[in-house]
């Protein structure tokens, strides 16, 4: 693995992870991440052969499969019971898949079957991994929840009208998660990159690797870094360890401080800018 990976200790060692997303980009890496602390993991996807060699390439003992379309209910409370029974208990689920549309300038262009998609998977996908994770973390009286957003939980005009409500959605659903299962013991947060290569980023934007960083590295005030999968799997590692134990309702923000400053207004200039 990448040295973006600490080698030591095991952070979650013991512990039980699902990863909705989990064959591909943010949520691949995580899976790997948290296999690397020791943590065993259920991917839940709905591309099989991709996932299939994932989990091979983590190793059969650390990762399983489960085919689990996160828009339909049933799929995703057997997902999460799946879990349960192949490992003994749930310790972390990490609602991450997520889809988006195409970028349309013009609301009036916009078609409603492509706004209801992107809602389903990344809202009413969150919810449901939300709830049923809910379902055996409440009995347990422990029990982590993290989804994916984005700067766009944050921002307008970043992203489609879909994926910004969609975003904006899942931000909405930890404050109230958070709210309502602190009581039982559970943390719920979720995570807000700003862009990285990966399949969805490179086809909403249509450009490789190598011109979305320099994208995000000229808009992002930190500069000389480019946003990487591995960044965002490492902040999932921190909220799902013990060091993140009194972390709950929190939007954590991976975006090289893109999301701090309105740089149409900004008094602080770098040499090079116009
Ligand atoms: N890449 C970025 O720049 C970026 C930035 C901010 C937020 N995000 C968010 O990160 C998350 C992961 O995206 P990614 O960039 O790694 O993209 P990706 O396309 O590499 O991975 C998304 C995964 O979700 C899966 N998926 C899609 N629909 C599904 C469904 N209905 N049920 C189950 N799985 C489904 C896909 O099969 C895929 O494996 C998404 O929620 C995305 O919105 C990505």
């Amino acid at each position: 693995m990448a040295s973006l990976i600490s080698a030591v200790p095991r952070r979650l060692q013991g512990k039980v992870a699902l990863i909705t997303g989990g064959a591909s980009g943010i949520g691949e890496c995580t899976a790997r991440v948290f296999a690397h602390h020791g943590a065993k993991v259920v991917i839940a996807d709905i591309q099989d052969e991709l996932s299939h060699s994932v989990c091979e390439s983590i190793g059969p003992s650390s990762c399983t499969y489960v085919h689990c379309d996160v828009t339909d209910e049933y799929q995703m409370k057997n997902a999460i019971d799946k879990a349960v029974a192949t490992y003994g208990k749930l310790d972390i689920t990490f609602n991450n898949a997520g889809v988006i549309d195409q970028n349309k300038p013009l609301i009036i262009d916009n078609e409603k079957p492509d706004f209801d998609r992107v809602l389903s998977v990344n809202a009413t996908g969150v919810f449901l991994g939300i709830k049923h994770a809910a379902r055996v973390m409440v009995p347990a009286r422990s029990g982590c929840i993290i989804s994916t957003a984005s700067v766009c939980s944050a921002l307008g005009g970043a992203a489609s009208h879909a994926y910004t409500a969609s975003k904006h959605a899942v931000l909405g659903l930890t404050r109230n998660a958070a709210t309502e299962l602190g009581q039982f013991g559970i943390r719920v947060n979720c995570l807000s990159p700003f862009a990285c290569a990966t399949p969805l980023a490179k086809k909403f934007v249509g450009i490789n690797k190598e011109e979305l960083e320099k994208m995000t590295s000229l808009h992002a005030n930190l500069k000389g870094v480019a946003l990487k999968t591995e960044d965002v799997a490492n902040a999932a590692l921190f909220l799902a360890s013990e060091e993140a134990r009194y972390v709950s309702g929190h939007n954590l923000f991976i975006d090289g401080g893109f999301t701090t400053c309105n740089s149409s207004f900004c008094m602080f200039h770098y040499p090079g800018d116009s």
